[in-house]
């Protein structure tokens, strides 16, 4: 090889892809499409939590509180980050935990999903298995500001998963591109 020469930057780092959004915006159905398409595994956070917790997400939310919940939130958003190739569709809440974001943005390429509080509303309802979503309106203010900051943010209001998920991939392939593209 010449000196001249340098070496190619890995294929696409950092190779995670994470889904954060209001719940009810998709994450669960997108990611799953997602991860098939890109035939990476898919983990829903929730789920590593109860499986972790042994119990239900109502049932820690009643033992321990949202504080508890959190704890246990982290804890599976960090074990899970171990591993790569993954569309990781994570809690709604995740974002409410400043230390989660950096940790989030180290570990993946985090896309945001959003959706209109109508559209949550109708999604949702008064879901028992979501403590939270009796809350709906006063989260949803709350946590607008902090789904901003992240850098992909896509639209699912038209309820088209398939759309959502074709755009998603096409914006992974554009930044493969640009992760290859020779340094000058
Ligand atoms: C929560 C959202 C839920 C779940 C928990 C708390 C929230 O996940 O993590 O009930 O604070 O918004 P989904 O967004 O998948 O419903």
């Amino acid at each position: 090889m010449s000196a001249s020469v340098k070496p190619l930057p890995a294929p696409f780092p950092p190779e995670n892809l994470i889904l954060v959004g209001f719940m009810g915006s998709g994450k669960s159905t997108v990611g799953r499409r997602l991860a098939k398409a890109l035939q990476w595994r898919f983990v829903d956070l929730d789920r590593v939590i109860e499986r972790d917790a042994g119990k239900p997400i109502p049932k820690i939310f009643e033992a321990e509180g949202e504080a508890g919940f959190r704890e246990r939130e982290q804890a599976a958003l960090r074990q899970t980050l171990r591993r790569t190739f993954q569309v990781i569709a994570c809690g709604g809440g995740i974002v409410t935990v400043p230390e989660n974001i950096p940790l989030m943005k180290n570990g993946g390429h985090v896309f945001c999903l959003r959706a209109s509080l109508k559209t949550i509303r109708e999604r949702v309802g008064q879901d028992p298995n979501r403590p939270l979503a009796a809350h709906l309106e006063e989260l949803y203010a709350k946590r607008l500001p902090l789904y901003a900051q992240f850098e992909h943010q896509i639209d699912t209001d038209m309820g088209d998963q398939k759309r959502v998920v074709r755009e998603i991939y096409r914006q992974i392939n554009l930044l493969r591109a640009k992760a290859w593209e020779p340094k000058t």
